[in-house]
């Protein structure tokens, strides 16, 4: 295969055969393809698109780039991943939550992308934590711990790990074929036998429209079932942060803060049980999705998600007491200042992605591959659409590691959010369901 002439035959707009494609993928994941080839692959993509064929020859190419997980395992293998956003920290409660409904997870997840945050970075702000774990370990936790969060080696789907990473330094990421090939590689290849996506629409989200959402959701959901793999789809809001904090460790703080009931976020409770209840019902653990969202209420309500949440941090290398210490084995940033609201009113916009930018620019995402991420810094105690702000009332707080950092966040976040004099609708939680 002669990489330039793929590139150059995307580029004209006309398909790389699955031949083609499939020796694209493994020199990917050798490194026979150089990053400039990477990235010049993905910039083809972007701009001309591969058609419904060609997306699934690329995710299968990607797939096959490495090893195919199988399970023998006394319950369901199944799990949820999400297309992006920003303070969207619900794998960290969902995966203990399905574990503790009885479902294996063995989540492949990623690191952050463009202005998005990842759940390899949040789930690393825990001192100590591995997140690369090879075939044999991951399957020696399904057995002890029935969830792990891991990346995806070199092992599995390695074309995406390099891929992945190009995308993000070269404004290559929000593509449907892209995306439907990068997600669905990892999962097809961890053997699932059912799979819930969480495609998000709105500012903070890769596909800003419901159209582009609804268009990503069917291409996501065909190409999974066309694999054998039994798929559902919520296309859920991001047209504000999920959660109240942006930022790594700050968002392992919101989840801990749910798991353990000290302060419950609403939305990340009742998001966690829509999608665990979809993904419970894939897995034939509860009679349907609304019988399997009391389950995952349950399992949170209980504190049991919170014990596999304990028991797969401590599996990954993590302190074994991290449930009950959490606060003093968390880093915090030097520099905290208050974000003050530029005039009194409600909220009625916010920019999800220049928040999500005002992160990656605060060293809580990577601006250039291989970038150190900083776990301490990012956002929290963001104002959400309706709620009422003053001069006195703050947006935000920053959490950053200098002075020069914080004040260039204050004004981002300030310039990020749009005000009105009345209290808009607040926007639903799910907007859609594609099966
Ligand atoms: N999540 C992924 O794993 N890949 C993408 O391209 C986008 C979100």
């Amino acid at each position: 295969m002669d990489a330039r002439a793929v590139i150059a035959r995307l580029r004209q707009g006309k398909m790389p055969s699955a031949a083609e494609l499939d020796a694209f993928a493994k020199g990917l994941a050798t490194g026979a393809v150089t990053d400039a080839q990477a990235g010049a692959f993905a910039m083809a993509v972007c701009l001309r698109g591969l058609g419904e064929a060609g997306r699934v020859a690329l995710t299968r190419a990607m797939r096959d780039s490495g090893t195919l997980l199988a399970w023998d395992l006394p319950g369901p293998v199944i799990d949820k991943h999400s297309t992006g956003g920003v303070g969207d920290c619900i794998s960290l409660l969902l995966a203990p939550a399905l574990a503790a409904c009885g479902a294996y997870v063995p989540m492949i997840s990623g690191r952050g992308l463009g202005h998005t945050g990842g759940t390899l970075d949040k789930l690393e702000a825990i001192p100590g934590l591995r997140v690369a774990l090879t075939p044999d370990q991951l399957r020696a936790q399904m057995e002890t711990t029935r969830c792990a969060i891991v990346s995806a080696s070199a092992e599995i789907a390695p074309a995406d790990r390099r891929l992945y990473a190009i995308r993000d330094v070269t404004g290559t990421v929000d593509s449907i074929d892209l995306i439907t090939a990068s997600i669905l590689s990892k999962k097809l290849a961890a053997g699932l036998e059912g799979l819930v996506l969480d495609v998000k629409v709105g500012s903070g989200a890769f596909m800003k429209t419901m159209a582009e959402a609804e268009a990503l959701a069917r291409a996501l959901v065909s190409t999974a079932q066309g694999a054998g793999c039994m798929t559902t789809a919520l296309i859920t809001d991001m047209s504000q942060p999920l959660a109240t904090a942006a930022g790594n460790a700050l968002e392992v703080i919101e989840v801990m803060e749910t798991l353990t009931g000290t302060s419950v976020n609403a939305a990340l409770w009742e998001l966690t049980a829509a999608l665990g209840g979809e993904a419970l019902a894939l897995g034939g653990l509860a009679a349907d999705a609304d019988d399997g969202a009391a389950r995952i209420e349950q399992a949170l309500e209980s504190g049991h998600a919170a014990e596999y949440f304990g028991r797969m941090v401590a599996a990954q290398g993590g302190p074994a007491d991290f449930v009950e210490r959490w606060p003093d084995r968390l880093p915090s940033a030097p520099v905290l200042r208050e974000v003050p609201a530029p005039r009194a009113g409600f909220v009625v916009t916010v920019d999800g992605t220049a928040l999500g930018q005002a992160v990656v620019h605060l060293g809580g995402g990577r601006l250039r591959d291989g970038d150190r991420v900083n776990p301490s810094v990012g956002l929290s105690d963001m104002a959400g659409i309706g709620e009422e702000v003053s001069r006195d009332l703050p947006l935000a707080m920053v959490h950053a590691a200098t002075e020069a950092d914080a004040e260039a966040a204050v004004r981002a976040v300030q310039a990020a959010y749009g005000f009105g004099d009345r209290a808009p609708d607040e926007p639903p939680l799910v907007h859609g369901r594609i099966a």
